[in-house]
Formats: C-alpha cells, sequence, structure tokens
C-alpha cells in the first residue's frame, strides 16, 4: 500500500472517530438537557463502559430449545458483563459502519434502549459500549399496569422508537423514487403505516435476540406490552416524536423464598 493510500485511511478513521465522539458530546448533551443530571457529576459517573461482550457460548439449537417466558425473578443484581452481552444481543454493533446484531428497516437505527434499574435510568451508547446516565430514580415499579410479582427484576429494558430517525435522505429519496416508478401516488397514511410497522419489527427482533441471549445465560426474562406507556414517557422524559414499543424484564430465576427478600 502507497503511504498516501495510509495516510488516506488515517485521515478517514480520525474523521470517523472525531464524528461518533461529536455525537456523543451531543447526546451527553441532550440527555442532560432532559434530565438536568450531569451537572453535578464526574465524568466517570456520567458514563458506564462495559466490557465486551463474551461467553454466549451455548448452541443457538440450545438457545432456542431453553428460550421460555419466566416471570419469577430472584432479587440478585446483574454483573456488568451479564448486561453488556444483552446489550449486545438487542443492539450492539458487531460489524464496520456501525452496523447491528438486529436488522432495522432501511438501517434507520431507530431504536433507543434504556436501562431501568435500582441504581436509576440508563441510556445505551452502542458505539460506546457503555452506559449514559439519565437519573438517579428507580422507576421499575411504576412501569407495571398491576404488579403480582413478589420481587421486582433487577433490569427492565426499554425500548424506545424515536420516529424522527425515519425520516432519513434515503428514506424520503426512496418514497419519492417509488412512486414515480410505479407512477401511482403512494398513499402518506399507507407510507405511516409502513414505518410503524416495521419500527415495531425492529423491535420484535431485539425483544427475541434478547430472549435468546438470556436463555443463553439461564436468566429469568418475559417481553412485555403491559406496562403504562404513560409513566414511562414522563419518567424517560420522552419527546412526542419517541414511542415506547415494548420492555423486557431481566433477572436470575427465583429458586426460593429467599431470593425475594430485599
Ligand atoms: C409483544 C409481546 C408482548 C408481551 N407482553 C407481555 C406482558 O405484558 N406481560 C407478560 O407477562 N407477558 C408478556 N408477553 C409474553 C407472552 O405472554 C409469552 O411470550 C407467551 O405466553 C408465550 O410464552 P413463552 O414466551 O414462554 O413461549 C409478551 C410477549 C410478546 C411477544
Amino acid at each position: 500500500m502507497s503511504i498516501e493510500k495510509v495516510q488516506k485511511a488515517i485521515n478517514r478513521l480520525s474523521n470517523l472517530k472525531a464524528e461518533i465522539s461529536d455525537q456523543f458530546e451531543e447526546l451527553k448533551a441532550e440527555v442532560n438537557r432532559r434530565f438536568a443530571s450531569h451537572a453535578k457529576r464526574r465524568d466517570d459517573e456520567i458514563f458506564r463502559p462495559l466490557p465486551a461482550p463474551t461467553g454466549l457460548d451455548m448452541s443457538l439449537m440450545d438457545a432456542l430449545k431453553n428460550r421460555r417466558s419466566q416471570r419469577n425473578f430472584s432479587n440478585e443484581p446483574l454483573s456488568d458483563q451479564v448486561v453488556a452481552n444483552l446489550l449486545f444481543a438487542a443492539d450492539g454493533i458487531n460489524r464496520k459502519g456501525g452496523k447491528r446484531t438486529t436488522p432495522s428497516a432501511l438501517d434507520w437505527r431507530e431504536t433507543d434502549v434504556y436501562l431501568l434499574k435500582a441504581n436509576g435510568i440508563w441510556l445505551w451508547v452502542p458505539e460506546r459500549n457503555g452506559l449514559l446516565f439519565c437519573a438517579m430514580k428507580d422507576v421499575r415499579e411504576e412501569t407495571y399496569l398491576l404488579n403480582a410479582q413478589l420481587t421486582l427484576p433487577p433490569l427492565e429494558i426499554v425500548f424506545v422508537t424515536n420516529y424522527a430517525r425515519t425520516r432519513s435522505l434515503l428514506t424520503d429519496a426512496v418514497e419519492t423514487i417509488a412512486p414515480k416508478i410505479k407512477k401511482a401516488a403512494v398513499d402518506e397514511a399507507d407510507l405511516r403505516e409502513m414505518r410503524i410497522r416495521a419500527c415495531h419489527l425492529d423491535v420484535g427482533a431485539k425483544l427475541q435476540s434478547v430472549y435468546l441471549a438470556a436463555s443463553a445465560m439461564g436468566l429469568a426474562c418475559v417481553a412485555r406490552t403491559g406496562f403504562s406507556a404513560e409513566k414511562i414517557v414522563a419518567a424517560l422524559r420522552l419527546k412526542p416524536d419517541e414511542v415506547v414499543v415494548a420492555a423486557q424484564s431481566l433477572g436470575y430465576p427465583a429458586k426460593s423464598i429467599l431470593d425475594h427478600l430485599k
């Protein structure tokens, strides 16, 4: 490879790094605006890097065989490694260009993944493999319509669709070009419905991916749409074009009554 080519590659890499870093600063500022939570916090409290995902070694066949919904959780917290593995399954970067372990329509990457834990609300940042602190409030219980559980799961994952992200140059181009090729107008309502359907399917893929990772790690897990969207919207301070599509509860399965003691 010539020196010029190497130099160009280095420049491209440093531009990419700068881009990601700029977006991260923007994200931090946005979360700060929303939650006003960072003002008195040190940098290492605002961002919690997670370990690289590892140890999901069960065969896919066994993970599929073990996959089930379980609703009886132990109060034992999940380690950062377990959380990192779950998030890698849900929305980890597995290729160049920031592409993810789960698909999204037109590569919109419109789903934000929030974690609700005893120690607060966190936002998953795939580009950094870590969690951005949002607020020191335990809102897990608030997400339930009816809480019939003995113990709250140590982790609630909340999948939020950001519809603003489904508007991109490429999407607009596809939507403008398609009717020209078909020589027929595409109905606005149809397009809207198509977007909503696609976003919900994107979350569905994440749910199953997390179910399989949970199965491989022997965790109890259940997908949920039975939650109070209104309460989650308030807790996460979501904007009008951000919609809570699903939640997923995770923890170790409770084995005895002692697992429920606070
Ligand atoms: C989109 C979706 C929403 C769900 N919502 C809830 C829920 O709100 N509460 C609940 O206890 N289980 C919920 N479940 C879990 C289903 O009840 C469960 O998948 C079903 O009973 C089949 O059991 P299995 O997952 O063990 O195969 C949901 C599952 C899906 C896929």
